[in-house]
């Protein structure tokens, strides 16, 4: 079966919706298109992609941390700034209100903010760690930022990192960077709530980085239903069960809203 949208199709949407209400397990894999509507930028789309403006080599590994603490420290920081500055969305508040509706609902995401949790899901899978956690580059233990919204008002700022109350080590972002490895036991969860949905959602992500973009695949070859939404053409539309070409603020709430106060209606 296979639907791309240009747009939403109703028939699609309520046949989708359908295939929804009957699934008991649901597995959601989130990207950055969920949050740009709330106006996080994404990584790869062309112009406002972060990965567009900055090197990925400069900030996101390791490697970059020791060469130049306080550049990456900076940047991370106005990534935090941007966030806690902003709002979650339709889309956001679609997938929690999913989630909260359906018990066996596991929302697996490769963002490092924070929108999901505060459009209320609980138990978001942070594959890629977060930016509101994080710890010592020494010993790894927790670090707690003080409250409020960092001051750093540019990308590229540098930023003196602050120090491990414990060790003197200095404090590292929450996330995962190029080169590491994914949080082994979110990653186990994630891939078996792959393995034991019925349906996978795939929502606002390029499925370019792997291991997260693998997941889509691994639902397909267990026979899952696949459907993305995202506003442009991407690897996994071609395994995809069903396609929506479209904002996931607008189509995750017509989706959901679609149906599904009716009485169940079995789509095979
Ligand atoms: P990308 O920037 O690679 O992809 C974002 C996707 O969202 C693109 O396919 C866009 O077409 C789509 N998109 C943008 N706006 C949308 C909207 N309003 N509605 C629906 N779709 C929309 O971001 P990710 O796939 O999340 O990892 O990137 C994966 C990983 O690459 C990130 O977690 C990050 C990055 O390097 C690390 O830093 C380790």
């Amino acid at each position: 079966m296979s639907d791309i949208s240009n747009g939403v199709s109703r028939e699609s949407l309520t046949q989708v919706a359908n295939l929804l209400r009957c699934a008991e397990r649901i597995a959601i894999l989130t990207g950055a298109g969920i949050s740009a509507e709330s106006g996080i930028p994404t990584f790869r789309d062309s112009l406002t992609g972060l990965w567009q403006q900055f090197n990925a080599a400069d900030l996101a590994t390791a490697d970059a941390y020791r060469r130049d603490k306080e550049l990456v420290w900076g940047w991370y920081e106005w990534r935090r700034m941007k966030v806690l500055l902003s709002e979650p969305n339709p889309g956001h508040v679609a997938i929690a209100r999913l989630a909260n509706e359906r018990p066996l609902c596991t929302l697996i995401t490769q963002n490092v903010d924070d929108l999901h949790e505060r459009a209320g899901s609980q138990d978001v899978l942070h594959v890629h760690g977060s930016l509101h956690s994080p710890r010592c580059f020494a010993c790894a233990r927790p670090y707690h930022f003080p409250d409020g919204i960092p001051e750093e008002p540019e990308g590229g700022r540098r930023l003196k990192p602050p120090v491990c109350t414990h060790c003197g080590g200095n404090i590292r972002p929450g996330v995962v960077w190029f080169n590491e490895s994914l949080p082994a036991a979110i990653w186990q969860a994630s891939e078996l709530a792959v393995r034991t949905c019925d349906v996978l959602l795939s929502i606002g992500t390029s499925g370019l980085v792997y291991p997260a973009a693998g997941l889509p695949s691994l639902a397909r070859r267990l026979g899952k239903m696949v459907i993305v939404i995202n506003t442009n053409a991407t690897e996994q539309d071609r395994m995809a069960t069903h396609c929506f070409r479209g904002r996931v603020g607008e189509v995750l709430p017509a989706l959901l809203a679609d149906g599904w106060g009716r009485p169940h209606v079995k789509v095979e």
